[in-house]
């Protein structure tokens, strides 16, 4: 069994939709979330799910041991970044050495590195004027949305499009293919 660690810090629709997919796999599951924000939707999502939950400190993760002796102890296999926004530090890089996911609401390299999260992002892609965006998911390295993608998938912008329109047609995206990416990359 490979073993799953979710990292987000949002609402967790794409945790929800992980977890649910994961459930009854074979050789996949969630077995953690890391959360850095106190309150923050994806923390009842995991305990009505009975996924633990790993509340993480910013000093201890960016500058201590960015929390490798949990993650361990809990016999995470990969981790996923779904809605995480702080820089993942280069011993938690090396320890899971192409083995962390992260999926990004744009078609990368357009429209990602620092501050690109969220509504930024598709007030971005709109501003911009693009004809097209969609959701990449790729390995993390030390950079901000930097690594190798795995996974592409593009729509057109719509005339009428807003950010918060383009926001819901992404999201729709991200659910409807994440879960399948990683299954592919895990097993
Ligand atoms: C997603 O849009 C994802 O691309 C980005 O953060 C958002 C998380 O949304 N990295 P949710 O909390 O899973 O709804």
């Amino acid at each position: 069994m490979k073993k799953l660690a979710i990292f987000a810090s949002g609402t967790g629709s794409n945790a929800k939709n992980i977890i649910d997919k994961f459930k009854f796999h074979p050789s996949l599951s969630v077995t953690l979330v890391v959360c850095n924000k106190p309150g923050a939707g994806v923390i009842s999502i995991a305990e009505k799910a009975g996924v633990p939950v790993l509340l993480i400190d910013k000093e201890r993760f960016m500058n201590g041991d960015a929390y490798i002796s949990e993650l361990k102890k809990n016999e995470v296999d990969v981790i996923i970044l779904a809605g995480f926004l702080w820089k993942i530090p280069i011993k938690l890089i090396e320890a899971y050495q192409n083995l962390i996911l992260n999926i990004h609401p744009s078609l990368l390299p357009a429209h990602g590195g620092k501050g690109m999260y969220g509504m930024n992002v598709h007030k971005s892609v709109i501003a911009a004027g693009d004809t097209k965006s969609g959701i990449t998911i790729h390995i993390v390295d030390e950079l901000f949305d930097n690594g190798e993608h795995i996974f592409q998938t593009e729509i057109p912008i719509l005339k009428s499009e807003t950010p918060e329109s383009l926001a819901s047609r992404i999201h729709d995206l991200e659910h409807k293919y994440f879960p399948d990416v990683i299954e592919n990359f895990c097993t």
